[in-house]
């Protein structure tokens, strides 16, 4: 983070979860929303309206079509600095709030520019592309840490009721060994029609529906997950 400044971010993809991220950082957080990358006209307006630019017009480093547009733009900014004129402050992390399939293709053009970056769940599509995303957040020399945080939203990881239920059972043992677990999952239709929309195709639909619960389950019922890891 630049210094002597609060958290500067960018929302990509101006959708429902764009949206969503953009509320929580204005409201709970003390950082803000200051750019925004969609190439729909109405939702790239409508949200930096909302959270970056209020009744007035955008500044030219507020708004772009494309996450393309905003890693140019960001390169140029950069250049500019290093050439001693003097620039607006950049970003400092990325939410990558866009469709599945294009998340790999976007966290490794924003890798080299070491912003902080949390991506929607799920992180990509193909064993390929996490791979791909995972080589190119790897820093240039294995052993320096890395200088920004990378982030996937599991957000039901996070909720207060799971950590709670996490720390009651595995912690505390309040019902003892667990010896077998039963979770049912409301899929609505509207739910179903949202996830088949994004794969076409109903193992994918089911598969990343219920994948957060399932890794709960996993993790309570073999104790290979433990509040730590899901909370470092
Ligand atoms: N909506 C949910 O409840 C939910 C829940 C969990 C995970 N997710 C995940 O969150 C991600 C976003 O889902 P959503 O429901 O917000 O989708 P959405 O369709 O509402 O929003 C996606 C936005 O990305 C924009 N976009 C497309 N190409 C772009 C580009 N080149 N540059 C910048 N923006 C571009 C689209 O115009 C659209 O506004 C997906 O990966 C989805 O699986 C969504």
């Amino acid at each position: 983070m630049q210094e002597n400044s609060s958290p500067r971010f960018i929302i990509v993809g101006a959708g429902a979860r764009g949206n969503a991220y953009a509320e929580a950082v204005t409201k709970s957080t003390n950082g803000s929303i200051i750019a925004v990358a969609d190439p729909i006209a109405f939702k790239r307006e409508s949200l930096g309206r909302k959270y970056i630019w209020g009744s007035g017009n955008p500044t030219r480093d507020q708004t772009f079509e494309t996450w393309k547009e905003f890693v140019q733009h960001e390169q140029h900014r950069r250049q500019k600095k290093e050439n001693g004129e003097s620039v607006a402050a950049g970003v400092d992390g990325v939410f990558v709030c866009t469709l599945d399939d294009t998340h790999a293709e976007i966290i490794t053009a924003l890798a080299p520019l070491d912003v902080h970056i949390m991506c929607e769940k799920p992180l990509a599509t193909t064993l390929g592309d996490c791979l791909k995303i995972y080589r190119s957040l790897q820093p240039a020399v294995i052993e320096s840490p890395p200088k920004s945080v990378f982030s996937i939203g599991h957000v039901l990881h996070y909720s207060p009721h799971n950590i709670l239920l996490r720390k009651l059972l595995l912690e505390d043992g309040v019902i003892g060994e667990i010896l077998s677990m039963e979770h049912t999952e409301p899929v609505g239709w509207w739910h179903f029609s949202h996830s088949y929309v994004r794969y076409v195709d109903i193992g994918n639909t089911l598969g990343d529906t219920d994948s957060p619960k399932r890794q709960l389950a996993q993790g309570v019922e073999n104790g290979t997950v433990s509040v730590d890891e899901i909370m470092p």
